[in-house]
């Protein structure tokens, strides 16, 4: 029976990158049946009723989608498709592994870290409003059930994937009734993973911590907003955000994407670099018990970047993204 799929190809080199990994997975022998769909299309015809456009109905039939970067103005224009998304399908955990890809040159070697990232509130509620004029106000919603949600969800993952330690990173000295309520739901869960380690760390000095020495780091926990920011700083020391997957993780429903944008300046022109949405795609496969497959493409792309020879612009190659995907294709064939 073939898996199906929604695919959001989303814009700029969204269609080019989602093309490539289809054609990959394909080739992986891993019947998919993709349900293509308009998401930026569907939320604007459906802004009245948002639950009744067809992306959110096809996630919801099939459980899992596939997603491409949409591009979100700034300071201006509706809210962020993204959120969007992830809120109405209550997408609570956002988990990012973050480790090197041989081949890839990056400050460190040997990091290997899961971050977990809350991701229905925070100051992502986007609740903002001008209480008078050249005065705004945005709020910052933290609730016990959210942060209790997302820390069962942590060391649930821990157990299951075997990591030892997690970081719970906070700003609690400052923000002591909403960061602290974060803490102490986390605390009360910790207390049932005796195995797991569990540590605190306040936000600066985990920035700092991370970049100093980020192999000391196995699992971070942390609110919306401070896992946006550390979740890129730390690809950001294995490579960048090409080579970095994504996962939107809920009771009912998964979005997995990559973690860049819709990068306009290289959008159209061939050159974009599949790597993270394949990645992304790879830990799709996991979460639907395909992880022979997941294997089978995880270690084609890593003899691929080994090799060196078919690599993207974005990581020191000369190599469009058809001859990248060739390239993986190939190993995997082989
Ligand atoms: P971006 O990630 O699109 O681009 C930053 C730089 O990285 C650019 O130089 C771009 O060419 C390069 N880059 C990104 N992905 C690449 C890839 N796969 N291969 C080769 N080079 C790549 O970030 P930016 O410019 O801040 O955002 C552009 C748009 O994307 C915005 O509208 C933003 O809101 C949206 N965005 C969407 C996301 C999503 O859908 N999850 C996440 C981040 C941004």
């Amino acid at each position: 029976m073939p898996h199906t799929i929604t695919l959001i190809p989303g814009d700029g080199i969204g269609t080019e990158v989602s093309k490539a990994v289809q054609q990959i997975i394909d080739a992986a022998g891993v019947a998919i049946c993709w349900e293509v769909t308009d998401a930026r299309g569907d939320i604007e015809n459906h802004s009245a009723d948002f639950m009744q456009s067809p992306v959110i109905k096809s996630i919801l039939k099939n459980r899992v989608a596939l997603k491409g970067p949409l591009a979100t103005a700034v300071a201006t224009g509706p809210p962020s498709l993204n959120v969007q998304l992830r809120k109405a399908l209550d997408l609570y955990a956002n988990v990012r592994p973050v480790e090197n890809l041989a081949g890839v040159a990056s400050r460190y070697q040997d990091v290997d870290m899961v971050l977990i990232r809350e991701n229905t509130e925070d100051l992502y509620a986007g609740l903002e409003h001008t209480v008078v004029p050249g005065v705004v106000e945005s709020l910052k919603i933290i609730t016990e059930k959210a942060s209790t949600r997302i820390a069962r969800f942590a060391f649930e993952y821990a157990r299951q994937w075997g990591r030892k330690k997690i970081h719970a990173i906070h700003k609690a000295n400052i923000m002591k009734m909403s960061d602290g309520l974060f803490l102490t739901s986390i605390r009360k869960v910790a207390e049932q993973y005796p195995e797991i380690e569990y540590k605190e760390l306040i936000i600066d000095n985990a920035c700092m911590q991370m970049v100093l020495n980020p192999c000391q780091f196995d699992m971070l926990l942390l609110t919306n907003l401070y896992g946006d920011i550390m979740s890129d700083l730390a690809a950001g020391l294995v490579g960048g955000l090409g080579v970095v997957p994504s996962g939107n993780i809920g009771e009912g429903c998964a979005i997995f994407e990559a973690v860049h944008g819709t990068a306009p300046d290289i959008a159209g022109k061939g050159i974009a670099n599949p790597t993270a949405l394949l990645m992304s795609a790879i830990m799709m496969l996991r979460h639907i018990n395909e992880a022979q497959a997941a294997l089978n493409i995880e270690r084609a792309l890593q003899k691929v970047y080994k090799d060196g020879k078919h690599l993207t612009r974005d990581v020191g190659g000369k190599a469009s993204t058809d001859e990248f995907t060739g390239a993986v294709i190939r190993q995997l064939r082989s």
